[in-house]
């Protein structure tokens, strides 16, 4: 079978190549491949930037959002041929550490977590995969294509899940306005979770023009470039991983405001930060700032719920290109009006 693999630590060395069938066990769903969507972490292992190939190999196949249909389940997997699923993408650490013991692989302790496509583990970026029952998600079928946008969307549950954990530290929580920065898949996913909650949602991004301007409104968000335009938002969700966005995102927020940082910062420039100035606003305001990676099974799961309520026109908008396997090259090809791209197996 075919599938996209990669030599990770160096560049450039993607290719389609022919790899063996995946090893049929017992207590595996057998998948064959729909899509898989492409994002700045694939772009990452491919420049050589970031990702490990499994223990012993030179080659890791790559991928991590995935969408497929189950071909083959084991007896009582809960799950029945024909269903479409989504792999989850991480795998507890082997010690376990307390949070993998306890399912949340998202809070990992030690870091010795394995991700498929990414760290340790082949990816979904291949014609036929196996998962265990325990790391698939079943999709609504009616999403068909669209399913594609779950793990992406679990992220961003994720910081949800968190900010809104995070802001009952205080019993007078009730935010209001949410500013999310960066309009690509995870900034429009989490605008879309920001609506679905009843905020007031405020989209930046630098793009004039193209689609995430109109995508804003349709969610009746307002859109900003250049700045915030003033605003002192409750909730500020960080996609772009942009040095100068976090500081003016963080200056931003309002008194008692918490700020997620969801976007991994590609480094390398420098800027002025006065750390004094920060401390003393975040201090006096108790302002909230933290991080937040991956998604544990009941974030995908949120994920399934939002994608379900949300108009499936405006999400077949985020996938601004369907590219067949065959012409794979043109998915990592960066288009200006580009979203989320995604390798169609079905083509
Ligand atoms: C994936 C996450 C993963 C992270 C770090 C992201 O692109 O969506 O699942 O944990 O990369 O490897």
């Amino acid at each position: 079978m075919r599938a996209l693999t990669v030599e990770p630590g160096k560049a450039n060395s993607i290719s389609l190549d022919t790899v063996a069938e995946p090893a049929a066990a017992p207590d595996v769903l057998a998948v064959r491949a729909l899509a898989l969507g492409i994002c700045g972490t694939d772009r990452d292992i491919i420049a050589g930037d970031y990702g490990w190939a499994p223990q012993g190999k030179q080659r890791l196949v790559l991928g991590h959002e995935s969408l497929g249909v189950v071909e083959r389940t084991p007896k009582e997997s809960g799950f029945a041929a024909g269903d479409h699923v989504v792999g989850i993408v991480r795998r507890p650490d082997p010690v376990p550490c307390p949070a993998c013991a306890s399912g949340e692989w998202d809070m990992c302790r030690n870091g010795r977590y394995t991700e498929r496509g990414i760290k340790e583990i082949d990816g979904y970026g291949a014609e036929r995969y196996t998962l265990k029952p325990g790391f698939a998600v079943r999709v609504d079928k009616a999403l068909g294509l669209l399913g594609v946008l779950l793990e992406p969307a679990s992220v961003v549950a994720k910081a949800w899940d968190h900010v809104n954990r995070i802001g009952r530290r205080s019993r007078a929580w009730a935010p209001r306005t949410a500013l999310i920065t960066g309009a690509g898949p995870v900034g429009l996913l989490a605008a879309l979770m920001a609506k679905q909650q009843g905020l007031e949602v405020h989209v930046f991004d630098r793009a004039t023009a193209g689609p995430k301007p109109e995508l804003t409104r349709q969610l009746g968000g307002t859109y900003h470039v250049g700045d915030f335009g003033g605003l002192r938002p409750d909730i500020v969700i960080e996609c772009t991983g942009v040095g100068q966005v976090v500081l003016d995102a963080v200056k931003a927020a309002a008194i008692g405001g918490i700020v997620c940082l969801a976007g991994i910062s590609s480094g390398g420039h420098n800027f002025d930060l006065d750390i004094a100035a920060m401390n003393k606003q975040l201090v006096l305001e108790n302002g909230l700032v933290f991080g937040s990676v991956n998604a544990n099974r009941a974030h995908y799961e949120a994920a399934a719920q939002a994608l379900a309520k949300a108009d499936k026109d405006w999400l077949a908008r985020l996938i601004s290109r369907r590219v067949p396997l065959d012409r794979w090259r043109e998915a990592f090809e960066i288009h200006p009006d580009d979203i989320k791209v995604v390798i169609d197996f079905t083509a």
